[in-house]
């Protein structure tokens, strides 16, 4: 049995973790042989290979990144693109793929498992908004260091008196800033699914001014005003369709200056989040989705993602996985609002 693994979309920790996990049970548990895709979908599309044995992934476990790199190739716009990774899975002996990565990672790897490609997903992003996992891996990395950071702007905002804002990444879900403004103690989250009353943070913000504490402000970068209330820029599209987004938090440290008088700055965390050693918490999660992905090669169950629900790898239907985002709830963001202002 020849086995491919490529990683798509943005890179996240943990990545590295879940190939050696695949790699090493493959070949001493299973005797497989593995090829590495380079570049996410861009490697199969391409016939773009690198070699994957266990000599390759000895030392990768604490690493960021990942070995095979990545990219947001989508090789459905691409004319023939489905064709292509076919003749050049056929080619190159493939039998079996296992595609890591997030919402648009593995649409392309339904797809292709309804054309007949034997496909097995592990569910990969900092964001957390995939739908049919309790967790991605990565995620906890992210919020952590945005924690870290936030403690840290606690103690400048604090010697200022000035209002500090930090942006952090999610583009439609807040799961980042939810966590990572719990964890830290924030005056105020916003996040996609709720739109903002400017004049409601700016009241939060008046109101922590009033103490010996300066208002800290966590903002996911797909966060907006209700509508009427504020100009806020878009950005560009990628392959999948994604906006570029940054520019709220400057755009509220603006506001907030002036509607207060007082002093606001940005700070704006972008791939900071993505990039370094995974924490304990993920690399053991990748580990597991990696031995779980390999298992589920060698039962022959494809068309599924590995996922974790409660303390259990379990199998879900890419379908499931990829229908829906998984968003943050009313009540996670009312159990935050109790600690605003
Ligand atoms: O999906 C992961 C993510 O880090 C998002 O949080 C962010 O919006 C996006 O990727 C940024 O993508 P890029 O690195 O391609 O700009």
């Amino acid at each position: 049995m020849r086995v491919g693994v490529l990683t798509g979309g943005g890179d996240c920790p943990g990545l590295n973790a879940v190939i050696r996990a695949v790699v090493r049970k493959g070949i001493q548990v299973y005797g497989y042989e593995f090829v590495g895709f380079r570049a996410g979908w861009r490697g199969p599309l391409e016939g773009d290979t690198i070699a994957l044995d266990v000599q390759a992934v000895r030392g990768i476990l604490p690493r960021g990144g990942t070995i095979l790199g990545s990219s947001r190739t989508n090789p459905i716009k691409v004319e023939g693109g489905i064709e292509r990774i076919k003749d050049n899975l056929a080619g190159l002996g493939v039998d079996a793929l296992i595609a890591i990565g997030g919402e648009d990672t593995l649409g392309v790897a339904k797809q292709l498992h309804g054309a007949g490609v034997n496909v097995v997903g592990v569910p990969k992003t900092i964001d957390n908004d995939l739908n049919a996992t309790d967790y991605t891996f990565g995620f906890d990395t992210a919020v952590n260091i945005a924690m870290e950071a936030i403690d840290r702007l606690h103690t400048t905002a604090e010697s200022h008196h000035r209002a500090l804002i930090c942006e952090v990444m999610g583009r439609h879900a807040g799961w980042i800033a939810l966590h990572a403004g719990m964890a830290a103690g924030a005056n105020v989250i916003l996040i996609p699914e709720k739109p903002f009353d400017i004049e409601k943070v700016v009241e939060y913000v008046e109101s922590r001014f009033k103490t010996r504490y300066a208002p800290i402000i966590v903002v996911a970068e797909g966060a907006h005003p209700l509508e009427g209330q504020m100009a806020v820029q878009t950005g560009e599209l990628d392959a999948f369709g994604h906006v570029r987004l940054g520019g709220i938090g400057q755009r509220l440290a603006d506001e907030i200056e002036k509607r207060t008088g007082k002093e606001a700055r940005c700070t704006v965390l972008g791939h900071i989040q993505r990039g370094g050693t995974p924490t304990a918490f993920d690399r053991v999660l990748a580990t597991r989705f990696g031995l779980q992905a390999i298992d589920a090669v060698h039962d022959g169950e494809y068309g599924k993602m590995v996922a974790l629900s409660g303390t259990d790898i379990v199998r879900v239907d890419l379908s499931a996985a990829t229908d829906r985002l998984k968003t943050v709830p009313v009540e996670r963001y009312e159990e935050a609002e109790i600690f605003f202002g």
